[in-house]
């Protein structure tokens, strides 16, 4: 089926730009319903503090995830590895400042893939905390849950999935599920170190790292064993709230588009 015959070009423009606008708002968005903070200012999330990318505070201590995942192995990862990628978003935006006050760009492709990777590396670690609770595990319900059994057949089938590409990404990388505004569907995909086979346009809902420095101090060369202990602290409400919040701004853009389309031909 080509995109053409998902919805008219003019529409699929709309929620594009809409959705995909929004993506970032969605990404860093934590625990309310619309992915914002109580005053809508995403600077609350603690994900980008006056222009700079920053560390965000985790949901729950560092112990918090027990016996799945070791306290010490979360507090090298978050404070360590994310914030290297938070240093090296920062780093490289200093760059393309220099490059253009210099107006020398030979060094512009190591800026561009510097960029590229730190900052994906940032993303995709904001998501992962929030993905995450001591209170996890289970199964989702509501839309996310009606939606996972539509499209893969049920959850256990969706489970196998996920945990196959988890456990089958090439060296270091990341697991994901995405909502793919497109065609509005549910996508599980693999995602090499930080940002090699993105999705372009699709959204990630769920994270999984599966870098050795998310698993290696307590699974060893264990990778399937972390998968199988890291289902038990998937925070369902946060994916749920995510999937929601994507899926109703794309009816809402849609809806609007074809509202926009009757006023014009009237
Ligand atoms: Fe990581």
């Amino acid at each position: 089926m080509s995109n053409d015959s998902i919805l008219p070009t003019g529409q699929r423009r709309d929620v594009l730009q809409t959705v995909g606008g929004l993506a970032g708002f969605a990404l860093i968005g934590s625990t309310s319903a619309a992915g914002a903070g109580d005053n809508g200012d995403v600077e609350g999330y603690g994900a980008v503090e006056d222009g700079r990318y920053a560390l965000p505070e985790l949901p729950y201590e560092y112990d918090a995830l027990e016996p799945h995942i070791d306290e010490r192995i979360m507090e090298l990862h978050h404070s360590v590895h994310h914030q290297g990628y938070v240093d090296g978003a920062n780093a490289a935006l200093d760059t393309f400042e220099e490059m253009r006050s210099e107006g020398d760009y030979e060094d512009v492709k190591a800026a561009k893939r510097d960029f590229s990777f730190n900052l994906s590396g940032h993303i995709n670690h904001t998501i992962f905390w929030q993905n995450m609770s001591p209170d996890g595990g289970g199964e989702p319900d509501g839309e996310l849950g009606a939606a996972i059994d539509e499209q893969f057949g049920s959850f256990e089938a969706f489970r196998e999935e996920f945990t196959a590409a988890a456990e089958n990404v090439e060296s270091n990388g990341w697991a994901m599920l995405f909502y793919e505004p497109v065609a509005d569907l549910l996508v599980i995909g693999q995602i090499e170190s930080q940002n090699g086979l993105a999705h372009q346009g699709a959204i990630p809902i769920l994270t999984l790292d599966v870098w050795e420095h998310a698993y290696y101090l307590q699974y060893e060369n264990e990778r399937g064993s972390y998968v199988e202990e890291w289902w038990n602290v998937v925070d369902w409400d946060d994916v749920c709230r995510r999937y929601e919040f994507l899926t109703q701004t794309r009816a809402d853009e849609v809806s609007d588009g074809k509202a926009e389309k009757d006023t014009d031909e009237e």
